[in-house]
């Protein structure tokens, strides 16, 4: 049936989950901003943006009165850490965006935890059966928020160290966190024994980032207890976007696969037929995007 066809390509489309974030985040009292610059400003740690919390360090450090204690934006991000894997995951990109609600000495790790999932599963419906969650290994409020609040049975909640589950750039705010997973299927995994949330592969693929932020890493990899505890989180739109439309993977939801359409037709290349070509497309897509979007 044509018609439901089109309303489902709608409803999960990029930009109508870009507006559903947002609408949710703001009947949650957030103030809900356009995404800032790429390019940072007054702070001379970072070359680009790569987070949505980082036009915001000043609000988390209380450099700065932000203009709400409750914000929400939709942040263009570049990332050249993952430039390797583009093409070659099902995952990654160098530019993306990145949707994300923060807190500066609000709320916390009870509400946040609560709404990331009250948005997945009954805003966007993601079938619950499938979503993982993590949390850091010594975060046991966490873990009991989301076994005896939200209901995730304990065998689906994963304690991960340091290197997954504590966010933190060179300097500035920081803390342990807990991401949500999405099991993609067994058939998009590497099928080896122990296959679980936190392998390479892009079976589980993680969705979004809740960070606890409590600390003021110094350039002396010293950490400050910050004056109030804030949240900020971090999901990519087009992974979820990608796991909502069902499709292999990130280069094949609908505005991105619209580019590598325009690739292939311009360069007269057929996506789909020829695996080493196929990656070449992708990354070509990918730095198109990345390019324009630094240019603008
Ligand atoms: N800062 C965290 C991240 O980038 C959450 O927003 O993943």
């Amino acid at each position: 049936n044509g018609g439901n066809k089109v309303d489902k390509i709608d409803r999960f489309s990029i930009n109508n989950i870009r507006k559903e974030y947002l609408n949710f985040f703001k009947s949650k009292g957030h103030l809900t901003e356009q995404s800032f610059s790429l390019i940072p400003k007054n702070d001379k740690s970072l070359l680009l943006i790569g987070a949505g919390m980082a036009p915001l360090k000043k609000y988390f450090t209380g450099a700065e009165i932000p203009p709400a204690k409750r914000m929400a934006t939709c942040q263009k991000c570049v990332r050249t850490g993952d430039v390797e894997n583009v093409g070659l995951t099902a995952r990654h990109l160098t530019f993306f965006e990145m949707l994300g609600n923060f807190s500066f000495g609000d709320y916390f790790k009870n509400e946040a935890i609560v709404w990331a999932w009250e948005l997945l599963t009954d805003v966007l419906k993601i079938d619950k059966d499938r979503l993982w969650v993590t949390v850091y290994l010594e975060d046991d409020e966490a873990e009991n928020i989301w076994h005896t609040k939200v209901g995730i049975p304990m065998e689906k909640i994963v304690r991960l160290g340091k290197d997954d589950n504590f966010w933190e750039l060179e300097v500035g705010p920081s803390g342990p966190c807990s991401e949500i997973y999405f099991d993609r299927g067994a058939d998009k995994g590497c099928g080896k024994e122990g296959c679980t949330v936190g392998c390479d592969c892009d079976r589980f693929i993680e969705v979004w980032n809740l960070v606890f932020t409590q600390f003021d890493r110094q350039e002396d990899m010293t950490y400050l207890p910050l004056k109030s505890k804030n949240i900020d989180t971090g999901m990519g739109l087009e992974r979820l976007a990608c796991v909502m439309q069902g499709v292999d993977n990130i280069f094949e939801v609908d505005t991105i696969r619209s580019v590598l359409n325009h690739v292939c037709d311009i360069s007269g290349t057929k996506y789909g037929s020829d695996y080493k070509k196929d990656v070449s497309i992708r990354v070509i897509t990918d730095h198109c995007r990345s390019a324009s979007m630094m240019v603008s």
